[in-house]
């Protein structure tokens, strides 16, 4: 039973009841519209509560009937019925109350409105996050928000996404009522009262003037050209704009005939079905095969980092941020100085921003303790380490924390590529040894691996994973191989770039080309940031027994560049020229020559290549090694390996990750692509076997 019934003091309270989040679901839309038939003809009713059970009011429509709706039709039909049903709702004879706590999100927040008035807890938020699902609101939220709130919060809140608090929510008229007290208490004390009025609100008759509609037009206008820059690559922020637009110039009804037309467009489109695989893929990241749902997870009170570097630092924040006292321990006073003061100019720019307060500014650097010393490390519950790349230097140190640190203390390294496995020999507990990789910037990126290590216990993988969340970060669990999944399959995409650019695309080119594709930078540009001599000094590392980071030819370019001192931003030259303060990509004509010259020395014939080439072949190189990534078990899942390149490379969300584009494309052309340029370009390009499986087999990495 979805909704439960319950009469006091002559009203109905029906509770709505749908774990975990109340998600409208197939049978729940259609209990509320029969507890609210059951409430008009019920002689001892005279007014109604709607009400969440559990942790919040309604999350949504549930995302997983989407999948359903396979044509615009299919979804023209069930929204008919959503909309049909909300106006039944809307013409209760009796005063319908929205109680609201936790979130009203998406059709929870079309819910609401479509009741007669809202009551909220003062920490409740409302939303129309659609948009984040590559969809638009899809029960009448186009239509009657606009009449609530104006054209301008509406657009906003359409297109955004984002969470409303619920003062921010009264002020703007979408709720009525908020309450720090009992919300059921509250809503049931308005509906006596609204009862006693004989008042009832219809959102659907709140008239649209002229003069709003013509507003509402110029708003329209404007936000289309923002979204231009802020959602590039978007299609539903647009389509939401289309229809609040088309509801100021047409009826209610017709307006939401638009609206449903519009929604069946996106439901069905790639944008929609990438941006849900995505959200379920997050969600799906936190679980680990075959660790027991009970695995006890620590509790992490206080934290350590070692190495107060570019990436000491931004853990060491990360830590702060979330509340968590961490001290930061680095080699000399000048290494700590350096390093807390990037930490003060972070904070002091997210001040400055108004991002942060002065106040919360001062109580989160207070949780940072610089030391030279392992003084305090006894009490640490965990400590990251994040000293130079090194494989001597991280034995040493974790030797050295094993010395000091309590037996439960978990001991996780930063390490891009290094075995974690070698690190728990020499720390003499294995089990407690983890990796931890954070993408720089590690206040900022998103994405954590978690590496687990051979002997790495469940419980210190289950309490990475709560601890990841808990500093706001998306931890996937990851094996412990070179450079892990991201910097793994970025070895290929690297490889790749470096070849087009051999054979006679430019720099500036292939940026271009990726960040057209919906990247945020291109690998260059990347670089630029990352810094060339990471990369050259992890090539000249493995160079020393001879392997290298992806098989065939490795451009080198990189490694001309590192020799004349072109690291990137930070020394003004890489693969672009900077002006002295100036983060603007110059193009560099002596990069293109050396290009030409390094394929001189290959004997590789130079000639156009285009945009269109660059990305098959960077994305065939993502592709085909992600399949080689899952199927040797260095990723539990095809949706983990997405979720990592989405967030930490920054590959478009509305493609899905690098398997789920190639599923778009199809497998059978990813793998044409793949035998085309091994026959092209040499044997070193070879399918992965799972992609060949799964071509023979007429699957794809994902169930339809
Ligand atoms: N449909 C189906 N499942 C949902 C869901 C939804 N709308 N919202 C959350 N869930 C599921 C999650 O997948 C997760 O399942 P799992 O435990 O099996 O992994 C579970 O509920 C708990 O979710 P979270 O782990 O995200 O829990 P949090 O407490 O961190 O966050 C939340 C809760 C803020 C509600 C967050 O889940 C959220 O933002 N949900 C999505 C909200 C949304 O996008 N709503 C709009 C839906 S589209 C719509 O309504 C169309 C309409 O216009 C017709
Ligand atoms: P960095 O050079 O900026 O910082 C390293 C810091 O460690 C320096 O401050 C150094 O003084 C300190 N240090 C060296 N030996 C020490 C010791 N014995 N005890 C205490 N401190 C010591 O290096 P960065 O970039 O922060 O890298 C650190 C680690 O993080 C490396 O393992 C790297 O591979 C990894 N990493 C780097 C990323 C990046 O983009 N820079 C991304 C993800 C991981």
């Amino acid at each position: 039973m979805f909704v439960s019934y319950e009469v006091t003091s002559r009203v109905a309270v029906l509770t709505i009841d749908n774990p975990p989040v109340n998600a409208l679901g197939a049978g729940v839309w259609e209990a509320i519209d029969e507890a609210v038939a059951r409430s008009n003809g019920d002689p001892d009713v005279d007014a109604i509560v709607l009400i969440g059970a559990g942790r919040t009011f309604v999350a949504g429509a549930d995302i997983n009937v989407f999948k359903q709706l396979r044509t615009p039709d299919d979804a023209m039909a069930r929204s008919a019925g959503t909309h049909a049903m909300l106006r039944r709702l809307e013409d209760s004879r009796k005063p319908l109350i929205a109680a609201i706590h936790g979130q009203a999100f998406g059709g929870g927040l079309e819910l609401a409105i479509a009741c007669h008035f809202r009551v909220a807890t003062t920490d409740a938020v409302v939303g129309q996050p659609e948009v984040l699902l590559g969809i638009i609101p899809g029960a009448g939220g186009t239509q009657r928000l606009p009449r609530l709130c104006g054209v301008a919060t509406a657009l906003q809140m359409c297109t955004d996404g984002k969470p409303v608090p619920a003062t921010q929510a009264l002020k703007a008229g979408i709720v009525d009522y908020t309450t720090p007290g009992d919300l059921l208490t509250r809503a049931i004390g308005l509906a006596a009262d609204k009862a006693s009025l004989g008042e009832t609100r219809k959102a659907r008759e709140i008239a649209i003037s002229p003069e709003m509609a013509q507003a509402g037009v110029e708003a329209c206008a404007t936000m289309r050209k923002t979204l231009a820059t802020t959602s590039r690559g978007l299609r539903a922020p647009l389509a939401a704009v289309d229809a609040i637009e088309g509801g100021l110039t047409r009826s209610f009804d017709d307006g939401s005939v638009h609206e449903r037309q519009i929604f069946a467009r996106c439901v069905v489109s790639t944008e929609s079905r990438a941006l849900r695989h995505l959200f379920f893929a997050e969600r799906e990241a936190a679980k680990i095969a075959g660790l027991p749902a009970a695995t006890p997870a620590l509790d992490i009170r206080r934290a350590a980092v070692v190495g107060a570097g570019t990436m000491g630092g931004g853990i060491a924040m990360t830590y702060a941020s979330a509340g968590i006292p961490v001290l930061l321990k680095d080699v000399d006073q000048a290494a700590l100085d350096r390093g807390l003061a990037t930490i003060r100019r972070n904070y002091e720019s997210a001040v400055a921003k108004g991002r942060m307060s002065a106040e919360s500014r001062d109580r989160t650097l207070a949780l940072i303790s610089p030391t030279t010393s392992f003084d305090g490390f006894a009490e640490a519950d965990i400590v990251v380490e994040a000293v130079f790349e090194d494989l001597a230097l991280k034995k040493e140190t974790f030797a050295a924390l094993a010395a000091v640190t309590g037996e439960q203390c978990i001991l996780a390294s930063n390490t891009s590529t290094l075995d974690i496995d070698a690190l728990g020999t020499a720390s003499g507990r294995p089990h407690r040894v983890v990796g931890h990789h954070f993408f720089s910037p590690a206040n900022v990126m998103k994405l954590l691996e978690v590496v687990r290590g051979r002997e790495t216990s469940p419980s210190i993988l289950a309490t990475s994973v709560q601890l990841g969340k808990r500093l706001g970060k998306i931890p996937v669990v990851v094996g412990n191989c070179f450079g892990f999944v991201a910097n793994r399959m970025l070895a290929y995409y690297m490889r790749e770039a470096g070849l087009l650019l051999e054979e006679g695309a430019s720099v500036p080119q292939i940026d271009a080309a990726v960040t057209g594709f919906g990247l945020p930078v291109g690998p260059f540009g990347m670089q630029d940031i990352a810094g060339i001599d990471v990369g050259a000094r992890i090539r000249q590392h493995l160079a020393k027994t001879g392997q290298t980071r992806a098989e065939g030819p490795q451009s080198a370019v990189p490694d001309r560049l590192f020799e004349m001192g072109r690291y990137g931003q930070k020394t003004g030259a890489g693969w672009y020229r900077y002006e002295t303060g100036s983060r603007e990509r110059i193009p560099d004509p002596l990069v293109e020559d050396i290009a030409a010259g390094e394929a001189r020395k290959r004997g590789v014939t130079r000639r156009t290549v285009t945009d269109d080439e660059i990305v098959a072949r960077i994305t065939t190189a993502l592709a085909n090694e992600g399949a080689r990534v899952l199927e040797q078990g260095f990723a539990q899942r095809a949706s983990d390996i997405d979720v990592i390149y989405c967030h930490g490379f920054g590959f478009p969300r509305y493609r899905g990750g690098p398997l789920f584009y190639a599923q778009t494309i199809g497998l059978p052309v990813v793998l044409a692509r793949v035998r085309e340029y091994r026959a092209r370009f040499g044997d070193y390009w070879q399918p992965a076997p799972l992609l060949e499986r799964l071509v023979a087999e007429g699957r794809g990495f994902y169930d339809d």
